[in-house]
């Protein structure tokens, strides 16, 4: 089982590979891979709940996935994402949040969207013994205050505030930072600057990881954003397969006398 303390001493060595997971088959086969790390990510509400922001996942939604994936898994790090409100607004309900997903759900760690608000609870949570992982730059929860999913970073004072933050961060305990969506050159001084590991998305060639959507890697979607990379072509395969299933029933070709079985000895039934 590997720890935060595995992926804080890989950092450097060899890059972390990460991937978000929300049921046991894809969280199993980031396992059979290799990974280091899963995120069960709020990016859950977009990539399979059919909502348009990560707004309305609820704890029960990251619980009851974090659940499927940590059941799925033994040597790949269990990362649960907070979701919106589950955490900043008081304390208690955010130590309590925080302790549902490595309690109930079989979480290793936490991901926090971060600000100023979040290095207190940064501090207090790995103090109990919940590790986090922060995460600067673009955070989605703030959608509506930030107007769009825009590049984050690409001044220099707020270049300097993520910087600020970060160091902040790292400095409460946060065992890594991810940065979503800022310049290369601005993730290349954050990760020099912070004795954490980065993990970057849509942040360039130099952070010390890279995390990814899995259904972006896979295909399974419509639109993924242009820092991802599509590796394979389950959209196209899932619909395949489905036509040629529902073609089979219409036509009678399924299913045939290998998918059935007769009760030799039975009497007519009436
Ligand atoms: O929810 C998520 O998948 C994330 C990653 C994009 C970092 O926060
Ligand atoms: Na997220």
């Amino acid at each position: 089982m590997p720890t935060v303390q595995d992926i804080r001493r890989k950092a450097g060595d060899e890059p972390i590979t990460m991937l978000t997971a929300y049921d046991a088959p894809t969280a199993a086969a980031v396992e059979a891979a290799g990974l280091d790390m899963v995120l069960v990510g709020d990016s859950m509400g977009n990539a399979v709940m059919g909502y348009d922001s990560t707004l309305p996942v609820t704890m029960d939604d990251v619980v009851s996935r974090t659940g499927a994936v940590a059941r799925a898994t033994e040597d790949t790090l269990v990362v649960a994402d907070m979701p919106f409100l589950s955490f900043g607004a008081s304390e208690e309900a955010s130590v309590e949040n925080a302790g549902r997903l490595l309690k109930d759900a079989g979480a290793q760690a936490v991901k926090l969207e971060c600000g100023e608000h979040t290095v207190e609870l940064t501090d207090t949570l790995t103090s109990l013994g919940i590790p986090v992982m922060a995460h600067l730059g673009l955070t989605p929860q703030h959608v509506n205050q930030l107007g769009g999913y825009t590049r984050q970073g690409t001044t220099e004072d707020t270049a300097s505030e993520i910087l600020r933050l970060a160091e902040a961060h790292a400095d409460a305990g946060a065992f890594s930072l991810v940065l979503e969506h800022v310049p290369a050159n601005v993730a290349a001084q954050i990760t020099d600057a912070i004795d954490i590991p980065t993990i970057g998305i849509g942040a360039g060639p130099d952070t010390d990881g890279q995390v990814l959507v899995v259904t972006d890697v896979l295909g399974m979607t419509d639109w993924s954003p242009p820092f991802a990379k599509q590796y394979g072509d389950l959209k196209a395969e899932m619909e395949s397969a489905i036509a040629e299933y529902k073609q089979d029933v219409e036509n009678g070709d399924f299913p045939a006398s290998e998918h059935s079985h007769t009760a030799d000895d039975l009497d007519d039934l009436y």
